[in-house]
């Protein structure tokens, strides 16, 4: 299977036409057909280029549980499937920390992008705090574990599941890829102990934290590590082109 690289712009460009000059750096930039690309920008964004023949697809950052109503501000996954989206990602240590989204509104959320047909990329990691205290693989099966309350193993199937250690994102400081490796195998053993064999050899799992060129590659030597969430470095498209043409 190819190697999923996830582009998420956050909060990122301050204009239509710089989004518009990014995507166009991308659309003529893009050759590795061995690579699936999916671009995250904001929400504000997405339409302009729905009617665009891209060769990446593209993914939302965030999505509400209910199609519609009374939820200001907020952003349905119906909605988000107009635009022509096709991946979502749930759950991002932003969200987590600064919004304080919890495990539960996460597996509503989970819930509503696999109804909807699109692909959930769901967020994980532990804290500084939790890895300092050796406390990394109890956080985090407790944390997988609720988010994925009452989602039948077919559905959890088609989950992309992405690593991304709190004291990793955008600070440099990437986690090694020898710990995203096993935090990766540890993931697909606790799939296969609730889920079975299947799902554990199936489930893609990705590493996302202070990702950029002189890194990416080490993470995809093995093949338990599906694919890299790129944020910083994604928002200068020759840093991410570079990235992405060197696989
Ligand atoms: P970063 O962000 O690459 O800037 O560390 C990754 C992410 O938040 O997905």
């Amino acid at each position: 299977m190819k190697k999923l690289i996830i582009a998420n712009w956050k909060m990122n460009p301050v204009s239509l036409k710089e989004a518009q000059k990014m995507m166009a750096g991308l659309k003529a930039g893009l050759k590795n057909s061995k690579v699936e690309v999916v671009v995250c920008p904001p929400f504000v964004y997405l339409t302009s280029f729905k009617f665009q023949v891209l060769s990446f697809k593209l993914g939302a950052q965030n999505c509400f549980w209910e199609n519609r109503g009374a939820f200001t501000g907020e952003v349905s996954v119906k909605m988000l499937k107009d635009t022509g989206v096709k991946y979502v990602i749930l759950g991002h240590s932003e969200r987590r920390i600064i919004m304080g989204e919890t495990a539960g509104q996460v597996n509503k959320k989970i819930k509503a992008v696999l109804q909807s047909g699109l692909v959930p990329v769901v967020c994980f990691g532990e804290s500084l705090e939790e890895k300092q205290q050796g406390k990394s693989f109890v956080s985090i099966e407790k944390e997988l574990k609720e988010m994925l309350e009452k989602i039948s193993k077919e559905n959890v199937a088609k989950i992309i599941f992405a690593y991304e250690p709190d004291w990793a994102i955008g600070t440099g400081n990437n986690c090694s890829s020898d710990d995203a490796l096993t935090m990766a195998l540890f993931v697909k053993k606790i799939m296969g102990e609730v889920y079975g064999k299947k799902v554990k050899e199936s489930v893609r799992v990705l590493y996302g934290g202070s990702i950029g060129a002189d890194n990416a590659l080490s993470y995809l030597e093995n093949e338990a590590i599906s694919g890299l969430l790129v944020g910083g470095a994604s928002l200068n498209i020759k840093k991410f082109l570079d990235i992405v043409e060197n696989i």
